[in-house]
């Protein structure tokens, strides 16, 4: 069964027809950080500017979206980022920036988050990327996992205070 459900799974690159459910599908991921990390990530998207920042990426040139898609339903998600360190005029590195990784529910356990990452690897790869970073939050242990699987290891930690409680 779970077989037969990843076999109907294509992964693309993001089309203007596909933006309509990137959307409704990005405000879930919101909702799913948000009870990660609820005091730095607002419960609620601005729609009209999400709308524009992901028209934009159809034809991005320094990024990419990946969908999965079931026929013409988006079920997934993932977009990267080509970043470059520059001094002046010589560019000195280049990074992909992943961002965005969310799969429908009713689609989870069947490999489409690997499936994403691998595209977006490879794209970065393509890019001359020397390597690729995301951040994410500590309790989200599903995540955590799946990214250790293609090797990701943390390498800063981000520290919060709650400024509401009084200093020690
Ligand atoms: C995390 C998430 C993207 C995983 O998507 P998925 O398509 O179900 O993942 P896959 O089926 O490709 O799983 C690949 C591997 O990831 C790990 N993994 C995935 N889900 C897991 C879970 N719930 N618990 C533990 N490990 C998990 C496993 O190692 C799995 O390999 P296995 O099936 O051989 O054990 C999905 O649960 C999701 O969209 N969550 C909400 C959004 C989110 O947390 N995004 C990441 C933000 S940084």
């Amino acid at each position: 069964m779970r077989q037969a459900q990843a076999r109907c799974v294509r992964i693309g690159r993001l089309q203007h027809r596909d933006t309509r459910q990137l959307l409704a599908l990005n405000a879930q991921a919101d909702r799913a950080e948000h009870a990660f990390l609820p005091d730095l990530v607002a419960p609620r998207i601005d729609r009209r500017a999400a709308r524009r920042y992901w028209c934009a990426q159809v034809h991005g040139r320094d990024g990419r979206v990946f969908v999965a898609r079931v026929g013409l339903r988006v079920v997934g998600m993932i977009g990267v980022d080509l970043k470059r360190a520059r001094h002046r005029y010589a560019v000195l590195k280049r990074h992909t920036y992943i961002d965005s990784l969310f799969v429908l529910p009713q689609w989870r356990g069947v490999g489409v988050a690997r499936r994403l990452i691998r595209a977006a690897l490879d794209w970065s790869r393509r890019r001359g990327a020397s390597h690729a970073a995301l951040e994410m939050a500590v309790p989200n242990m599903a995540a955590r996992r799946l990214y250790g699987v293609f090797g990701f290891a943390p390498r800063e930690m981000m520290f919060t205070l709650p400024l509401r409680s009084p200093a020690p």
